[in-house]
């Protein structure tokens, strides 16, 4: 903020809820850059009434929420946060993998209602990761990060992306395999027209009964009426999300169901990272304002 209120004439939301869309498109005028966060709708109409905007510098390395054709036909640079919010995505992926296999939030939820009964061989059982396949789709910066961890508890590695790419010891395959073939389905695709709803109710039923998904992408990715229907009926095993279709509404047959792990869109949210990707975004503004090429920039498409 330092260097930001050094170099420009600051506006800053200090709004607990996400600012409504209105008031963006009032306060927008006359404003040569905006640091956006994924929760605001910088759409037409935003950027009909931001008429000076030259930069839009997402806190985020999503960017669904920036109308990107409506950017291009402005002139106006949008920039994200890739890399810095990498390893700590891919650790809480991981944290999620583990709670859900592992029953973590099941048996949190029990012992706070003071139902545990104390150890018994079989009580609330898990299931083991080493051996087992981890589908990977989206094989991107976050995907890659995930699959490197995945070494370490023995799991074999399957990716499934747009570009086929094999590294990190990982299998390419199409889609529809890796569903029919993974204990562990994790996402990592961005939200585009192409992976809304990708995970429907027949990629949910070409899962093995015994797999969890865990998405930490963009909630609409997973159709989440029928992943609360897939969950009911056993057709696949659990489900671990960080994201949801209608935030931060969560889908209300998904908060009755014990197989679910259900967490705040939290996967970049570490002291350290949300610092470095907020310092990306103000490094982002202050390059454009100054003339300069931006560091992060998010290729716009062509018209
Ligand atoms: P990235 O490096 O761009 O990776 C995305 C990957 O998805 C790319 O490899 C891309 O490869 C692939 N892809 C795109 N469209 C696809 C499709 N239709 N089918 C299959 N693969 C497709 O992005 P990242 O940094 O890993 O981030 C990924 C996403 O995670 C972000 O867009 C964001 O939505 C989400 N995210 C969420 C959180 C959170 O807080 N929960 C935190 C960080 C990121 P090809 O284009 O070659 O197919
Ligand atoms: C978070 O969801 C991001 O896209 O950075």
């Amino acid at each position: 903020m330092r260097a930001l209120e050094a170099a420009c004439e600051v506006d800053r939301y200090l709004g607990e809820a996400a600012m409504s869309h209105d008031e963006l498109a009032a306060r927008i005028r006359g404003m040569e850059a905006l640091i956006s966060v994924l929760t605001d709708q910088v759409d037409r109409a935003v950027l009909e009434a931001g008429t000076g905007l030259r930069i839009i510098a997402n806190i985020a390395v999503g960017f669904n929420n920036i109308d990107l054709a409506a950017a291009r036909e402005r002139g106006i640079v949008v920039t994200n946060t890739p890399d810095v919010l990498t390893e700590a995505s891919a650790d809480f992926t991981w944290a999620l993998i583990l709670g859900i296999t592992r029953r973590l939030g099941e048996g949190e939820r029990l012992l706070r209602r003071g139902e545990w009964k104390g150890w018994a061989l079989d009580f609330m059982l898990g299931t083991e990761l080493r051996g087992k396949q981890l589908g990977i789709v989206g094989f991107g910066r976050i995907g890659r990060a995930v699959a490197r961890r995945a070494l370490a508890f023995g799991m074999r590695v399957a990716c499934s992306s747009r570009t086929p790419r094999e590294d990190a010891g990982a299998q390419a395959m199409p889609l529809d395999r890796l569903l029919a073939t993974s204990d562990v389905v994790s996402l990592h695709v961005p939200l585009t027209p192409e992976t809304r709803h990708l995970i429907d109710q027949p990629a949910l039923a070409r899962m093995k009964r015994s797999a969890y998904l865990i998405n930490t992408a963009r909630g609409p990715v997973v159709d989440e009426a029928a992943l609360a229907w897939a969950l009911r009926e056993r057709l696949i095993s659990g489900a671990a999300l960080d994201v949801y279709e209608r935030e931060p509404d969560v889908h209300p047959d998904l908060l009755k169901l014990e197989n679910v792990l259900l967490a705040p869109h939290l996967a970049s949210a570490t002291v350290e990272t949300r610092t470095a990707m907020a310092d990306l975004a103000v490094r982002n503004v202050l390059a454009v304002l100054a003339g300069e090429p931006a560091l992060t920039p998010v290729a716009l498409p062509d018209s």
